[in-house]
């Protein structure tokens, strides 16, 4: 826990002399502490990459193109149901390593390429296994509503067929592994509101926090829906209208917000980000780590992108990347900010100055990180733990 955060001087004030012989010092002199990030939107237990798709957008294809030519989501979902639960916890392990080398302490994580009982619930329990004794926390979030899977198509009998087992079958199950929020792919042609509004409210009624892909590639209306239901988060929001926008800053949702899906997907636009924090929304950023619309596990590009792309200010993308972050998990009150009274998750960025987060771009700064008190990545390593 962090007991005291400010000057020298003010601590022998308060404790009548300097840190004494028995404690250990960690000298960070010359470097930048801020909180540990927290990257509030992942998809992290999956197998398989589509590096052909990311080509294919290069020379001329776009994501919806390749998902209706039988790539995207559903080719995730056909090698994450092939791959062993064991596979799966040494991909969230590993990518759990490369997230705290890059300075994430906490993260967001959720199933949804598994798309059907058995392989839901598979991503799940690989998920909390590759968590498990990982200096990084995770809160899973339960997904199955992320897109319709290959054997529930065809017909509005198996359309409705799908959504009453994510309803009455899959959430109830995930929620008993211990998935703390609900989230549905809320999109025209994936799942419409009345439909996301059935999901998310089965979610509640087992005690699921609601999370929203909303407004992604159309402005379906996803943000009012995200402050009708109560949620944490809505994310994406890409297309989100002005009264979206208002809708979410009354029901106080964050919007998380993805300036790398914008990026990698070649969209040529960002969400409104300047517009919903003049509109009193708290913006959080995430990855979404995932191998087809954005695949990295570094927050700090991210980071680069919400400043250069969104036009955000190094202090906005900070609590962006920390506080807000943890807000939407419901984690403010231990993660977050640095004072006194929170969890001693630090990261010791080689910078002379806040702003080299954002001005220094493309590199790693990140020297050091702390994970409740215990050194985790000295010297730009990861220290290999005992639990590990
Ligand atoms: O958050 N928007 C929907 N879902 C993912 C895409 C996942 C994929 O392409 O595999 C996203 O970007
Ligand atoms: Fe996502």
């Amino acid at each position: 826990m962090i007991v005291f955060a400010g000057p020298d001087a003010d601590f022998v004030k308060a404790y009548g002399e300097a840190p004494g012989r028995e404690e250990t010092v960690l000298d960070g002199r010359g470097e930048t502490a801020v909180p540990g990030f927290v990257d509030a939107h992942t998809h992290l237990p999956w197998d398989g990459f589509r590096e052909d798709e990311f080509n294919r957008r290069l020379k001329g294809e776009t994501y919806a193109s390749i998902a209706a030519s039988g790539g995207g989501i559903v080719a995730t979902v056909a090698a994450t149901r092939a791959a062993t639960e064991e596979t799966l916890a040494g991909n969230v392990r590993a990518r759990l390593d490369r997230m705290l080398t890059h300075g994430t302490t906490f993260c967001e994580a959720k199933t949804g390429y598994g798309l059907d009982l058995p392989n839901e619930c598979k991503q799940l329990r690989a998920l909390l296994a590759g968590a498990k004794g990982h200096p990084v926390g995770v809160a899973p979030t339960a997904l199955p509503a992320h897109e319709l899977p290959p054997e529930r198509r065809g017909s509005d009998a198996l359309r409705r067929r799908y959504v009453d087992e994510c309803r009455n079958e899959i959430l109830p199950a995930l929620a008993g592994l211990g998935a703390r929020f609900v989230d549905v792919f809320c999109e025209e042609g994936v799942f419409s509101l009345g439909e996301s509004a059935a999901i998310l409210e089965a979610g509640k009624s087992l005690g699921l926090v609601p999370r929203v892909h909303a407004d992604e590639l159309t402005p379906l209306g996803g943000a009012s829906l995200a402050a009708r239901m109560g949620a944490a988060s809505a994310d994406h929001l890409l297309h989100a209208t002005d009264t979206g926008i208002e809708d979410m800053a009354r029901a106080g949702v964050v919007a998380t917000l993805l300036p790398g899906t914008s990026v990698f997907l070649r969209m040529n636009r960002y969400a409104p980000a300047r517009k919903m924090i003049e509109a009193g929304v708290p913006v959080a950023l995430g990855t979404d780590c995932n191998p087809g619309s954005s695949y990295t596990e570094s927050l700090p590009a991210v980071a680069f992108l919400a400043s250069v792309g969104m036009g955000l200010t190094v202090e906005e993308t900070l609590t962006a990347m920390t506080l807000n972050g943890a807000a939407s998990l419901g984690e403010s009150v231990r993660r977050g900010t640095l004072e006194p009274g929170k969890r001693a998750d630090v990261v010791l960025l080689d910078a002379p100055s806040l702003e080299h987060l954002v001005y220094h771009w493309g590199v790693s700064l990140v020297s050091g990180v702390l994970v409740g008190g215990e050194p985790v990545v000295l010297h730009g390593k990861l220290l290999r733990l005992g639990a590990s």
